[in-house]
């Protein structure tokens, strides 16, 4: 199982390069890669690449879609990220991107380490972070930050070729904050945020739908309907945010704010700024 998964990720076109860190490899991936060992588990395969190397959406025919709309240089961005952010957001907008507010969430959870993700949407933003809505009870979710208050979003705004990666701490919004944007919901949403045990199997739909209805019976002639004290608001509170612009030949541009205390590396701000490597 495991020489399969290995060998699955090698591409034996790409010659051989010692790319991973000189520390002793994880026990699931024995091989590193270098000149002196073969990067094949097995030299013959019978196995059949259901996808190799698409090029969707590309006019060159066999090679990759090029990126090309814009470039981003240090004395491009604003001083601090989430400012930042707002800018990109709104040229997102601007260029009519699909829900820009789309961001997939990652979180692990410890001891076991395994990560886990999903997409959801970024519902607010200000100078302390970006706040996401869900269930804090049931949810995969919940119980990473519960072991983990760590998270990594990723908002990937193709139209722009464009992604942004935020990495911080979790904090949860008080209900009173929550209450706010719950308020904002259509009825049925704030009826469903009650109704269903997320992330929990259902014997079937009916179960839910039956859930539904006992809660809309519950709240029946009410208009103000209390958010339940197991679903709200979390704040990811970045640390490092990098914001990605594509380039041609996979040589992107890569903006990253670091933060650091201020006055600290001779910052006044509170974030250093560096350019990566793509
Ligand atoms: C476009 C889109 C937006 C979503 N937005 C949210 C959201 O804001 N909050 C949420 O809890 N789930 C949202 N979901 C559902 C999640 O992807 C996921 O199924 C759910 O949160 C349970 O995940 P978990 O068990 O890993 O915590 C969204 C899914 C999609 C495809």
């Amino acid at each position: 199982m495991l020489t399969r998964r290995c060998k699955s990720i090698l591409n034996p076109h790409r010659p051989t390069t010692n790319i991973l860190p000189n520390h002793l490899p994880h026990p699931a991936f024995p091989v590193r890669f270098n000149h002196t060992q073969p990067k094949m588990l097995h030299a013959a395969s019978t196995t059949v690449k259901r996808i190799f190397a698409p090029t969707g959406g590309s006019s060159d025919p066999g090679h990759a879609i090029q990126y090309q709309r814009s470039t981003l240089e240090k004395t491009d961005l604003a001083p601090s990220p989430t400012a930042q952010f707002h800018a990109w957001f709104q040229e997102a907008i601007n260029a009519n991107v699909y829900q820009p507010e789309t961001v997939t969430l990652a979180t692990a959870s410890l001891p076991d380490g395994k990560p886990s993700a999903r997409v959801v949407f970024m519902k607010e933003l200000d100078d302390r972070g970006f706040v996401i809505y869900s269930n804090w009870a049931t949810s995969r979710k919940s119980a990473d930050v519960r072991s983990n208050p760590q998270a990594a979003l990723m908002f990937w705004w193709r139209e722009m070729e464009r992604q942004v990666r935020v990495e911080g701490t979790v904090e949860r919004l008080t209900s009173e904050e929550s209450q706010v944007y719950y308020d904002t919901r259509i009825r049925g949403s704030r009826i469903g945020a009650w109704a269903s045990p997320q992330s929990q199997v259902l014997s079937g739909r009916e179960e839910l739908e039956k859930r539904v209805e006992e809660v809309e019976k519950r709240f029946e002639g009410e208009e103000k309907i209390p958010v339940p004290e197991f679903w709200g608001g979390i704040r990811v509170v970045p640390e490092v945010v990098e914001f990605w612009q594509g380039r041609e030949s996979r040589l992107h541009d890569r903006l990253r704010y670091r933060r650091v205390e201020e006055g600290e590396e001779g910052n006044e701000e509170g974030w250093v700024m560096e350019r990566l490597s793509p």
